[in-house]
């Protein structure tokens, strides 16, 4: 079977729309730091990378009279939760394995748990990582939302991960 590539998912229309909203180059770290940590604990780089790409497409506009409003969104916001909908119906549509799409759309769910009762739930290495690299891009106030990259650097940026990816899959395999 195919590699769904992290340029199908990038390109698509969906996810274009979702990704913009939330932040290309935050998107694009964390997958960059989620490819790192994957291969630091053993975790499927290609679920790491696309966990990571897609984690936040789940986030609302949260505006008052044309105005971010922080306390709306800490009060009403399910990104993680409209996320791993969103990034799993993506990933089916455009052919991922089954297993694969769960997994990625878990990750997503449990990225942040802002929105759980409490704090208790036992997590999966990859569904750590993606948490952890989300964190590591994080600023204050949230403005890693709001950084700017051109289409350009976003696209070498997401050949990058897929070739590396690639390469990493193959060791991934081999050790699994
Ligand atoms: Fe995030």
């Amino acid at each position: 079977m195919c590699r769904v590539l992290l340029k199908d998912l990038f390109t698509h229309p969906i996810a274009q729309k979702y990704l913009n909203r939330s932040g290309v180059d935050h998107a694009i770290k964390v997958a960059e730091y989620a490819v790192q940590l994957a291969v630091k604990h053993g975790v499927n780089p290609d679920l790491a990378a696309k966990a990571g790409l897609l984690h936040d497409i789940g986030h609302y506009e949260w505006y008052t009279n044309g105005e971010w409003d922080y306390e709306k969104y800490k009060k009403n916001d399910i990104h993680a939760i409209k996320g791993a909908e969103r990034a799993h119906k993506l990933l089916i549509r455009l052919g991922e394995d089954r297993q694969y799409a769960k997994e990625i759309a878990l990750a997503i769910l449990l990225h942040t748990d802002s929105y759980l009762p409490e704090n208790s739930m036992k997590k999966t290495t990859l569904q750590q990582i993606v948490r952890l690299a989300d964190e590591m891009d994080e600023e204050p106030y949230g403005k890693h939302h709001y950084r700017k990259i051109s289409k350009e650097e976003a696209m070498i940026k997401i050949d990058r991960l897929d070739h590396k990816i690639y390469q990493l899959l193959t060791k991934y395999r081999e050790s699994v």
